[in-house]
């Protein structure tokens, strides 16, 4: 058998039933299998997705990847830990679908992976980022503030401040991809928590 397709001798392996709540044990075995085989395969989906952002410069003077590569240089840069440096990275993955909510993109990907405040952090940076531009645009650049009694008002905006407006320049020495992608694996290895994992 072909353990990462499933195919054994022309049939694939799959579930017997054609309505969930005909569903067996032996089923679930079978799925929860394959489950754990795509689970392992995230880090190079997630990997693959980031790189959509390369060439899309968006009027800005770097690409979006660029800006990420340097947002996580940055903060890799500053001694901060491998789940914020990957939160880092990929804060802005969501530019490609969420085009009117990509902090909630790259939230949703990385939360079963990070701490609740690097969640937080990556959530609500665009309102945050907002404070360095939303006067250009006639817009209130204090949005932010209706977030400042929240717990992590001031990692959020330390964020942004030292990482994300910073990361611009054309000039910046900014590690490649390739050196983000070891951390990338084991941050996105195991969920610190899932409702799809049980902790054994
Ligand atoms: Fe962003
Ligand atoms: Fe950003």
């Amino acid at each position: 058998m072909d353990i990462k397709t499933g195919q054994m001798e022309g049939a694939r392996e799959s579930a017997k039933f054609h309505e969930m709540k005909e569903g067996t044990a032996e089923d679930w075995a079978i799925i929860s299998k394959h489950y754990m085989e795509f689970a392992s395969d995230l880090p190079d989906r997630v990997l693959t997705h980031l790189k959509l952002l390369e060439g899309d410069f968006g009027g800005f003077p770097v690409c979006r990847l660029e800006h990420s590569l340097q947002t996580a240089t940055r903060a890799h840069r500053d001694g901060r830990g491998e789940r914020y440096v990957v939160m880092a990275l990929l804060h802005d993955i969501g530019d490609t679908l969420g085009t009117y909510n990509h902090p909630d993109v790259a939230a949703a990907i990385i939360k079963p992976f990070v701490t609740e405040e690097e969640h937080w952090i990556c959530q609500h940076h665009g309102a945050f980022q907002g404070y360095y531009f939303f006067h250009h645009l006639g817009m209130d650049r204090n949005v932010r503030d209706s977030f400042r009694n929240e717990p992590h008002f001031d990692a959020c905006a330390e964020f942004c401040e030292k990482y994300d407006q910073a990361a611009f320049d054309p000039n910046y020495d900014s590690e490649p991809l390739e050196f983000f992608e070891p951390m990338v694996r084991r941050v996105l290895a195991k969920p610190l928590s899932s409702m799809y994992v049980n902790e054994d």
